[in-house]
């Protein structure tokens, strides 16, 4: 007697390919229609999910569905695929544990907390833009994009705000380049500007515990988990998340905005006439651009998702961005409505790691979208704006070369801090 094994549905699909960059909504939407739990081989093999239900299913239940899983060969599963170079936590850590260091960072991230950042970002953005406004040009990434957030990441953490373009950039080339063969994120070089900015990290988590200030690293150094103070490693494991996730992320999704508001130059005017509908759109960018498109999570136990069985230390790929276009919950998902409701995307997220950030991040692109909407309103894209060439990390534009009406400077301290330079 014979038993019918369903076949698994196979599909080539590769997060990091350069071929999912630029098609990635309609394969997305392929396998949504065909597959939407699929098996690749890609990176050692993973399942790919593509619903929004099963999605949600998945990244809710975190006893189920782990971010963090050492291997016997002394490697690790985590929050990406390949996993990435140094643990991150909390991303990287499940409940029970997870939640004391959740807790912890909620309080620097609460709305009001935030919200009290506006002056600090608007002034960091006039000066970034003072920096190019008399010449007419400059590259929208490099000059604005990337360091705004850059900038008030390391000021949020009470990290040398002058270092912001090592950090910036180091990142910027990491998120874009996709991992080599033997799933490293970063080149040599790379990889050795990473490493001295963590030497920058360790320094200031010495001299914070010597001389606590008002910054997130002090708040880190002086707290206890479970009445311990934590080492230096598991610092450093938190900080470079809020690096990461702090630094590439908000600049990404603005260089994916611009670039649609120029060629749609109609909905360009009515942001710059209605700065008050900025908040809403916010949500349907975040939707449309899904700046981070997916993260893993690793199987505990044998389980059946659609009509697949999944095994115990499987990995899964949870497809936010492929969630985001779910006909099911958004009608005319290839849209951008501006005034889309409801719209629960979920580019930041969904389960007790919904993004950290995310008050932050919008409150960036907010004042960012303002301050270029109304100073550089004409602002004109080259053709030769390039792409990510992965964007199995970040999705969002390496430069954005542009040209504008040549303005007047209108002067910032950014924060009292002259030691900044760009
Ligand atoms: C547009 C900008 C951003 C997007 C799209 C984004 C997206 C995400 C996503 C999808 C997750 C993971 C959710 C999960 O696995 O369930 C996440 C987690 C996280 N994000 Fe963001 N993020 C953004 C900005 C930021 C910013 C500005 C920061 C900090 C300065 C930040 C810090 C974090 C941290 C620390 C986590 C881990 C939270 C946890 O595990 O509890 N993110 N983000």
């Amino acid at each position: 007697m014979t038993t019918d094994i369903p076949a698994i549905p196979s599909i080539d699909f590769d997060h990091h390919s350069e071929h999912y960059a630029r098609h990635w909504r309609e394969i997305n939407e392929q396998n949504r229609a065909a597959c939407p739990v699929a098996h690749t081989d890609a990176h050692g093999g993973f399942w790919v999910l593509s619903s929004y239900e099963d999605i949600a299913t998945v990244a809710k239940d975190d006893a189920a569905f782990s971010s963090y899983q050492e291997l016997d060969d002394g490697t690790h599963t985590g929050a990406t695929i390949p996993a990435g170079p140094i643990r991150q936590v909390p991303i990287e850590m499940d409940p029970p544990e997870f939640t004391a260091y959740r807790r912890l960072l909620n309080r620097s991230f609460a709305p009001a907390v935030i919200a009290e950042w506006e002056d600090y970002i608007r002034s960091a953005t006039t000066y970034c833009i003072d920096q190019v406004i008399d010449s007419g040009t400059c590259d929208l990434v490099a000059d604005v994009l990337n360091p705004v957030p850059a900038i008030t990441t390391l000021s949020v953490l009470g990290l040398p705000t002058e270092d912001w373009r090592s950090f910036s950039d180091t990142i910027h080339e990491m998120v874009h380049t996709p991992p080599d063969p033997d799933g490293n994120f970063a080149a040599d070089d790379a990889a050795q500007r990473l490493m001295e900015l963590f030497v920058t990290v360790t320094e200031t988590i010495s001299a914070r515990r010597q001389n606590p200030t008002d910054d997130l690293i002090s708040t880190l150094v002086h707290a206890e988990i479970d009445g311990e103070p934590m080492s230096d490693q598991r610092l450093l494991e938190i900080i470079s998340l809020v690096i990461f996730g702090g630094v590439d992320t908000t600049g990404s999704l603005l260089s994916s905005v611009l670039r649609w508001l120029e060629a749609n130059p109609h909905e360009r005017e009515r942001l710059a006439a209605d700065p008050g509908l900025i908040p809403q759109a916010t949500e349907e960018f975040l939707r449309f651009f899904s700046p981070v498109q997916g993260l893993a999570r690793t199987a505990t136990h044998d389980c059946v998702i659609g009509d697949q069985q999944i095994r115990k230390g499987e990995r899964l790929f949870l497809s936010w961005a492929s969630a985001n276009f779910d006909p099911a919950l958004f009608p005319d998902a290839d849209q951008v409505e501006l005034d889309r409701f409801p719209n629960r995307h979920q580019s930041f997220g969904i389960g007790v790691h919904r993004c950290l950030g995310s008050n932050l991040a919008r409150l960036e692109f907010r004042v960012v979208l303002e301050e270029i909407l109304r100073r550089m309103p004409d602002f004109h894209i080259s053709d030769d704006a390039e792409p990510f060439r992965s964007i199995g990390v970040v999705n969002g534009w390496v430069n954005l070369p542009t040209t504008f009406t040549a303005g007047v400077r209108e002067g910032s301290d950014v924060g009292g801090n002259p030691a900044l330079t760009l």
